[in-house]
């Protein structure tokens, strides 16, 4: 329905690998362009592939203590080092739970190489469960088309302040756990975070036996953001003798996140909000929302009076020219934008001012295509809950809903509905061998770098979680949202390329200023285009 170049991220410019479609293959007669076309081996073995990389499919065990179960590939997807020979490879997850690290790398292999440097092969991967990699874990396979039907339709009607509106959203919750039991198979236990813990030294060993040293020595490099930081964590806690360089960036609070809560995503969410009045104030008018207030807090008010009168009054949109189909935007629709933009304070706040400022003149038209938030694939974070935390009543979710309204005014709400209801009927259970026992304090091989924004909207655990691992080190960025790459910082980039190339680690309670700030003229930030991608981590 909505001009899919027109989602959030795609307002901006961003420098951005050619769309596959418009791809010439002429240049490189030996490259294949899909992951079907790569053998599928138990040792990694290479093809050229996407024009400029290699990749392969690697098989592994759905069950490592119990080979009879059944193997799948998981693929990988390498960026061969601009210094060879390399320093090694790096490992990447951009989040999720359940997003494709091959698309990650592939389209922003250049914006990872001015992050991370050129002396390591850049490695994403699409984690069990993910895109290439199997099981297959699509509850509407087959079907897209009503997969993204049921997508648009789920979130947007709920009304929190209507108990009968509540209760249907709560049974849409269950239904969805009951049909995706009913239509995955048994194979979608094995699809869970310490198995992909297991697969990550699965790859450094089988990497090592290939270059003919000992796999018992193979130690990982890593960068992981988000939900990656999970990921990473989960790793060096089960396999501490096995790291290497760990960048642990936008961290996610990890046993907050295995009990199934997501209650501590938002503990910021407020304070990035109010770096938006103030960022707002200080720009004046090159912030569209601005009205010659004369304190951030002005604007503050103004904002807060436009939230309170479309809860009451929605707003409808009926301009042909960003909607198909007579539309309503609800008080919840413009908390979902309003979290949505914070993820990236300098290309979300000029957002954020055009919606308010549409919005005080009862225009909706500007923050349509805001609303594209894309589904995360919760089966994964659901099986890592492993029913710990289980939503099993109408009255526990209204009590989920007001708890989060506790951690976040302004987009508690958003969170209490867009993730984690949904496990509450969902029936897999890994096996005992990939469910996670909790973290103990963990020394590990190399310490681990850990990375945060100064205020990050939806992750920021960096000094919690740094503490389960004693030597390691928190680096801050000064900007509001959530990853590293949201801004760009020469601080960063060499502190990240000394910690990798050198092992050194920045001093304690570093503070990296930006080049690059909200509202400043003329900016235009490289980001990989899509990340962070819909709501989630
Ligand atoms: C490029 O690849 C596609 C699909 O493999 C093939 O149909 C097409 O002929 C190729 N074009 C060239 C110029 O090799
Ligand atoms: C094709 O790509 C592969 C892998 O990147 C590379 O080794 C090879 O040299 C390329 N061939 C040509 C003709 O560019
Ligand atoms: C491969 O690299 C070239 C040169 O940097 C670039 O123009 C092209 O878009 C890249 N192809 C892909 C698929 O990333
Ligand atoms: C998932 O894989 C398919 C097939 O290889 C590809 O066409 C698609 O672009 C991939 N999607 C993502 C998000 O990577
Ligand atoms: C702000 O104040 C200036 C000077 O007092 C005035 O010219 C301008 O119209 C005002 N702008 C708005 C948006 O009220
Ligand atoms: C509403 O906002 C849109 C987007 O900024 C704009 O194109 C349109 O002209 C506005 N409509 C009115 C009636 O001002
Ligand atoms: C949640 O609780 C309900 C009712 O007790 C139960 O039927 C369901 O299996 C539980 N779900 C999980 C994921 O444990
Ligand atoms: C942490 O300690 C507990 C209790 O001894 C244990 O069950 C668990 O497996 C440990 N966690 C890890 C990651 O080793």
């Amino acid at each position: 329905m909505i001009d899919p170049s027109l989602t959030l991220f795609g307002l901006f410019a961003f420098a951005s690998a050619k769309p596959l479609s418009t791809r010439s293959n002429a240049t490189n007669t030996t490259t294949v362009w899909s992951f079907a076309e790569v053998a599928s081996s138990a040792s990694l073995q290479w093809t050229p592939c996407f024009e400029n990389f290699s990749c392969a499919n690697l098989e592994v065990p759905l069950d490592y203590t119990k080979p009879d179960v059944g193997t799948i590939n998981v693929a990988f997807l390498k960026k061969e080092a601009l210094q060879q020979p390399a320093m090694g490879d790096i490992l990447i997850n951009p989040g999720g739970p359940g997003v494709s690290g091959i698309d990650y790398v592939l389209q922003g292999s250049v914006i990872l190489e001015r992050l991370l440097g050129t002396a390591y092969n850049i490695v994403g991967f699409d984690p069990r469960g993910v895109n290439n990699s199997g099981p297959h874990l699509d509850c509407f396979q087959g079907s897209p088309a009503i997969r993204d039907y049921y997508d648009s339709t789920y979130y947007s009607d709920v009304d929190l302040k209507c108990l009968s509106s509540m209760s249907k959203h709560f049974q849409a919750a269950g239904a969805f756990g009951d049909w995706c039991s009913r239509s995955l198979s048994h194979e979608a236990n094995y699809a869970n975070t310490p198995a992909t813990a297991r697969d990550m030294l699965q790859y450094i060993k089988v990497l090592a036996e290939s270059r003919g040293e000992s796999p018992n020595d193979a130690k990982l490099n890593y960068y992981g953001v988000s939900y990656g930081s999970t990921l990473g964590i989960t790793y060096a806690a089960l396999f501490p003798d096995h790291v290497g360089r760990m960048i642990i960036d936008g961290v996610v609070d990890a046993e907050d996140y295995y009990s199934g809560a997501w209650k501590q995503n938002l503990v910021q969410a407020d304070e990035a909000v109010q770096g938006f009045f103030e960022s707002c104030y200080q720009a004046g008018p090159s912030c569209a929302f601005f009205r010659n207030d004369s304190s951030a807090k002005d604007i503050e008010r103004r904002a807060n009076a436009i939230l309170k009168d479309i809860e009451e009054n929605p707003i409808s949109v009926a301009d042909p020219a960003f909607v198909d189909f007579p539309t309503v935007i609800t008080g919840q629709d413009v908390r979902g934008a309003l979290l949505l933009s914070l993820y990236s304070a300098i290309s979300g706040f000029p957002l954020i001012a055009s919606m308010l400022s549409g919005l005080e003149a009862r225009n909706g038209s500007i923050m349509i295509p805001l609303l594209e938030a894309v589904q995360p694939r919760l089966l994964i974070a659901c099986n890592d809950a492993n029913g710990r935390y289980n939503i099993s009543t109408v009255g526990k979710w209204h009590d989920y809903v007001r708890d989060l309204e506790m951690v976040s005014t302004y987009v508690g709400e958003v969170w209490a509905t867009v993730i984690i209801l949904q496990c509450r009927s969902l029936q897999f259970t890994p096996p005992a061998n990939q469910l996670f026992y909790g973290f103990n304090t963990t020394i590990t091989s190399h310490p681990i770098l850990f990375t945060a924004n100064r205020i990050d909207p939806v992750t920021s655990s960096g000094d919690k979680m740094s503490k389960l691992f004693p030597g390691s080190v928190v680096l801050k960025q000064d900007t509001i949202g959530h990853g590293l790459q949201v801004a760009q910082s020469d601080c960063i980039s060499r502190s990240l390329q000394k910690f990798l190339e050198c092992g050194e680690l920045p001093p304690e309670n570093t503070m990296c200023d930006t080049e690059v700030h909200p509202f400043q003229a003329g900016v235009k930030t490289k980001r990989i285009p899509q990340y962070p991608r819909g709501l989630g981590i």
